[in-house]
């Protein structure tokens, strides 16, 4: 006997919800007539999944710990001549393909251009932001159950109407999410099925009500620290916005908490950069391990009694960084659709990264400008 329609639509709603939570033969009732298995070719996990999980989709957008590229567009590779001021060796692209959800970067204003620059654009210039959203936005098109996070650092002060211009020109404007008001954050499903899944923070704007998916960070997220220095400076205090008061404050004004974790290699008071030599301990899953990943995160999530919802890494590909958020996210192992790039977390790469190579890639120019600006870095 067939099903009727309405009786397959409830089973396959049932499936999508539950197929990775419930027994087998729940999905298949005696008197159902058909089976529906996890294995259906109609259904595949990629398509059942948000953000590389089933277990994701019922789970509120401030109830996932969402990883991240700290300074995603500032690469340090053959497109920047390794330049020790790059904190990534892989693009935002290959971030998202391997699970990274929140892409943070740092815009300046160049001759009325909104550019990638990191601190100064003699320093690190990776091009205008419009073009790099196209891609995220490409990105977005071809994976329509994923929810990503974009974090701006607003160099300049550029107002919101400067921003909105350059969002709707790379078109990701219609992915932009604008939260309502008094109801909470709403379940990854809601937004994908809706297909508003951007989530845009810039820092220092101004609401607009042109562009209201512009969202002024310090309004929805409080950071820890991001001047750390050593592997023991790590830790769970509030540090912007001061107003918020505490973490315990800010969590109860429903501020998102941010919870940076890189490192600079300091060479001066003033000058720092990107630290490499101690990655693979830094971006670590362990919850043992000094100054690891996986420990700063327990460490906050006890002290603050919830977990990091954003986390931002340098060099996401050592650790590999997105092990620490499975565990946060109670997916360890169970992840589908993502893809590792090739070299990823390679022993190789840290060997550019040495203080030594410390004037690899830069030309006099960028290097003086490195020296007059590195205590902006952020
Ligand atoms: C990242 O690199 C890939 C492969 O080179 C390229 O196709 C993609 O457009 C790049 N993404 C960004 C954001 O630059
Ligand atoms: C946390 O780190 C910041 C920056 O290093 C420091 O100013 C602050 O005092 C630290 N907080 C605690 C509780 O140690």
């Amino acid at each position: 006997m067939l099903p009727s329609l309405p009786r397959l639509a409830a089973s396959l709603a049932l499936l999508t919800s539950t197929a990775y939570s419930l027994p087998r033969n729940v999905l298949s009732g005696p008197d159902e007539g058909i089976t529906l298995s996890p294995q259906s070719s109609i259904l595949s996990a990629r398509d059942t999944a948000c953000n590389n999980s089933p277990d994701l989709c019922s789970k509120s957008y401030s109830q996932v710990t969402h990883m991240g590229a700290h300074d995603a567009a500032f690469l340090r590779d053959a497109s920047t001549d390794n330049s020790i001021a790059g904190n990534q060796y892989f693009n935002a692209t290959l971030a998202l393909d391997a699970g990274l959800r929140l892409l943070q970067a740092q815009v300046h204003n160049k001759n009325g251009v909104i550019e990638l620059c990191h601190t100064t654009c003699d320093l690190l210039d990776a091009g205008p932001l419009e073009d790099w959203l196209a891609k995220i936005k490409g990105w977005m098109d071809a994976n329509p159950n994923e929810v990503v996070t974009l974090l701006l650092v607003n160099g300049d002060n550029q107002d919101a109407a400067s921003f909105g211009s350059v969002f709707t020109g790379a078109g990701i404007d219609k992915y932009g999410f604008v939260p309502t008001g008094t109801q909470g954050w709403p379940t990854l499903r809601s937004m994908i099925s809706s297909n508003k899944r951007l989530v845009t923070f810039i820092a220092s704007i101004e609401a607009s009500q042109a562009h209201p998916y512009l969202l002024p960070e310090f309004a929805h997220v409080f950071e820890t620290p991001y001047e750390v220095t050593s592997l023991a400076g790590f830790n769970c205090t509030l540090d912007r916005p001061q107003s918020a008061g505490s973490t315990g404050a800010a969590l109860q004004q429903g501020l998102l908490p941010l919870m940076n974790h890189f490192s600079y290699q300091a060479l001066s008071d003033a000058i720092m950069f990107p630290n490499v030599g101690d990655i693979d301990t830094t971006n670590s899953p362990s919850t043992t391990t000094a100054g690891a990943l996986g420990k700063h995160a327990q460490t906050c999530q006890s002290q603050w009694g919830s977990k990091p919802v954003f986390v931002l890494v340098d060099f996401w590909d050592h650790g590999p960084a997105i092990e620490a958020a499975d565990k946060l996210n109670g997916i360890e192992g169970k992840t589908v659709g993502r893809t590792t790039p090739a070299g990823a977390g390679g022993s190789n790469k840290k060997s550019t990264g040495s203080t030594n190579a410390g004037t690899v890639g830069m030309g006099r120019a960028s290097l003086v400008a490195f020296f007059m600006a590195a205590v902006m870095l952020f």
